[in-house]
C-alpha cells in the first residue's frame, strides 16, 4: 500500500478531531525483535496514539513470542506477520527498524517507497555513500527518516544542550565524552561493526554538536588492543580516545572501551568559561567510591530506558505530523563523518580534517 505523507493533519469532527481519530488507529510497523526491537516493542504498547502494531522478524518464531508477550498488556492489538513485505502490505501507518544494520538502508527504502515515516536505529548505513545516498533519497520523497541517537532524550544531554544554549556555562572550553561497556561483544560482532570508532563513539560524536550545536572540523584519534586477540584480528581496537576540534575552536575527547569492569559508563561533560555541567554521573554510574549507590548500570537498555522509551513517543508525533523530526538523516550522516575522520586518523596517526572525508 503506497500512502502519501503529509504533516499537519487535523480537520474538526464534531469535539473529535480527525487527527484524534487517525491517532487511535495508527498503525505501526516493527522491524526486528532482537535486544533493542523488544524494548520498542514494549515501549509501543503503552503509547495511546498506536492503535494497532504489526511485527516482523527474520525468525518469525521470534516475532509471534514478541507480539503474544506484548499484546498481552497492549493497548492495541499485536500481530506477528511472516515476513518484512506482509508487514509493508499490512496497511501501517510507520515503520521501526531494529533490525541488524546491513538490513537498515533496503528497509528504510522500503519505507519510503511505500511512503511510511520511518525510525532506524543507528546507523541509518552501513558505509558513507550509502549514508548519503539515503539523505538525499528522504529528502526527495519527503517522508520523515528519525534516526536513532538516544541520548538526545536523555534527560541529562537534554539538561546540558539546554544550559550551553542559555550561556549557563560561558563560553566552552573543553567536552569530555565517554563510552565504556562492560564487556566486549562476541568476537562475531566485530567484523561487521564498522570498528570502535563508527559503532561506540558515534554516539558521543553526535552528543557533542547536539549539546553545542556546532560542528567538528578536525580528529585526532588513537587506538589500543590488551584484551582479547579478536580485536587486532578484525582490524580493530578495544579501546579508543579521539580529540575533536570544533568549529569555534573548542576541544572535545572521547573516549571509548569494550572493557570497563565496573558497569555500564556513558558520560558527558561539558566544561566552560562560567561552569561545569554533567550528563550521566548519577548514583548508578560506576565511579567508585563516591558511586554507584545503588547497582552499577549494567548496559544500555537499563541505562538509556527513559530514553528509548522518549525517542519513540516523539516518532509517534513525528508520524502524525504534528512535531518536528528530531534527528534526520543529516545528522546521521554527520556524526558518520566525525567516526570515518577518526578511523582514517587511528590508521594514519594524523590529525585528519572532517574535508578531508567530506567529499
Ligand atoms: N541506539 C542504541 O542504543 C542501540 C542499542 C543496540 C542496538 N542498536 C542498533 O539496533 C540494531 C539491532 O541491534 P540489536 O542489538 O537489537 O540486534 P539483535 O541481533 O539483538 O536483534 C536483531 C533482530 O533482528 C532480526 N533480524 C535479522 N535480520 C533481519 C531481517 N533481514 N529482517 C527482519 N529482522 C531481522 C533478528 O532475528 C533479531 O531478532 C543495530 O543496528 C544496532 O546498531 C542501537
Amino acid at each position: 500500500m503506497v500512502h502519501t505523507w503529509s504533516p499537519g493533519r487535523g480537520v474538526i469532527i464534531g469535539t473529535r478531531t480527525r487527527e484524534a481519530e487517525e491517532d487511535m488507529a495508527m498503525r505501526m510497523g516493527l522491524i526486528g525483535v532482537g535486544r533493542i526491537g523488544l524494548v520498542h516493542a514494549r515501549t509501543l504498547r503503552g503509547i495511546e496514539q498506536v492503535g494497532s502494531t504489526v511485527i516482523a522478524d527474520i525468525d518469525p518464531a521470534r516475532a509471534r513470542a514478541v507480539a503474544a508477550e506484548v499484546g498481552a498488556s497492549a493497548v492495541g492489538s499485536v500481530d506477528a506477520v511472516g515476513s518484512v513485505d506482509e508487514l509493508f502490505a499490512a496497511g501501517i501507518d510507520a515503520v521501526v527498524i531494529a533490525a541488524p544494520t546491513p538490513y537498515h538502508a533496503t528497509l528504510i527504502r522500503s519505507a519510503l517507497a511505500a511512503g511510511v515515516p520511518v525510525f532506524c536505529e543507528k546507523p541509518i548505513a552501513g558505509d558513507l555513500a550509502e549514508t548519503r545516498a539515503l539523505v538525499a533519497e528522504a529528502a526527495t520523497a519527503g517522508v520523515p527518516v528519525q534516526v536513532g541517537f538516544q541520548r538526545r532524550f536523555d534527560p541529562g544531554y537534554a539538561a546540558l544542550r539546554e544550559a550551553v544554549a542559555a550561556g549557563k556555562l560561558g563560553w566552552l572550553h573543553t567536552l569530555r565524552g565517554c563510552t565504556s561497556d562492560p564487556a566486549p561483544p562476541h568476537a562475531d560482532y566485530l567484523p561487521g561493526s564498522g570498528g570502535i570508532f563508527r559503532d561506540c563513539s558515534v554516539h558521543d560524536y553526535d552528543a557533542v554538536r547536539f549539546v553545542t550545536g556546532r560542528e567538528v572540523v578536525e580528529v585526532y584519534a588513537t587506538g589500543a588492543n590488551r584484551g582479547e586477540e579478536f580485536f587486532a584480528a578484525a582490524g580493530d581496537v578495544d579501546t579508543g580516545v579521539s580529540t575533536l576540534t570544533l568549529d569555534d575552536g573548542t576541544l572535545a575527547v572521547c573516549t571509548a572501551t569494550r572493557y570497563n569492569g565496573a558497569g555500564y559508563d556513558v558520560r558527558l561533560e561539558a566544561c566552560g568559561s562560567a561552569g561545569t555541567l554533567v550528563a550521566g554521573l548519577d548514583s548508578r554510574a560506576p565511579l567508585p567510591p563516591a558511586f554507584p549507590v545503588g547497582a552499577a548500570y549494567g548496559g544500555f537498555l537499563e541505562r538509556f530506558a527513559v530514553a528509548y522509551d522518549a525517542e519513540l513517543r516523539t516518532f509517534v508525533e513525528v508520524a502524525a505530523g504534528r512535531a518536528e523530526n528530531p534527528c534526520g538523516p543529516d545528522e546521521a550522516l554527520a556524526a558518520l563523518l566525525v567516526a570515518e575522520a577518526a578511523t582514517r586518523s587511528w590508521q594514519s596517526h594524523r590529525p585528519v580534517a572532517l574535508a578531508e572525508v567530506d567529499q
